[in-house]
């Protein structure tokens, strides 16, 4: 599963993002260390702080699978009803719940406008100094 790959499936998920709020849809696929793919979406709510992001949605559902180690994200947004048109960076809680489960150097970030159009980072870059407690899960 390389990055294109990733993005791919990621724009999949955007496509059932939930956003009558914002109409921003986000999208976001998720490399399990074992080769298994989680997506997830963005889903909104009228109370507004119910919200959660579609990379946060991708690793709740794996971590309830009983998956801890990961290898990749991809991650793609944008104003809803058209193709995205920039790259959309993780928002910082869920650079910190990447932080809890992945090894901050090696885990990879993809952005990306289209499958043609990736970016790559590490965990590192987009996180630099990141927290990690004592208890934190780096299977
Ligand atoms: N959002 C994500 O799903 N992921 C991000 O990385 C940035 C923001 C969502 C939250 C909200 O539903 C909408 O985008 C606008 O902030």
């Amino acid at each position: 599963m390389n990055g294109k790959e990733l993005v791919s499936l990621a724009l999949e998920a955007r496509r059932r993002a939930y956003t009558p709020y914002s109409g921003f849809q986000v999208g976001a696929a998720l490399l399990a260390s074992d080769g298994i793919v989680y997506t997830g979406c963005n889903i909104e709510n009228a109370a507004f702080t119910p919200t959660v992001c579609a990379e946060r949605t991708a690793f709740f559902k794996a971590v309830s699978e009983g998956r801890r180690a990961f290898a990749a994200i991809a991650v793609v947004g944008g104003p809803g009803g058209k193709e995205p048109e920039e790259f959309c960076a993780p928002c910082g809680v869920c650079r910190q719940v990447m932080m809890e489960f992945c090894d901050p150097d090696t885990f990879k970030i993809y952005l990306g406008k289209s499958d043609r159009s990736v970016r790559e980072y590490t965990l590192k870059e987009l996180l630099p100094l990141g927290f990690a407690g004592e208890g934190v899960n780096r299977a």
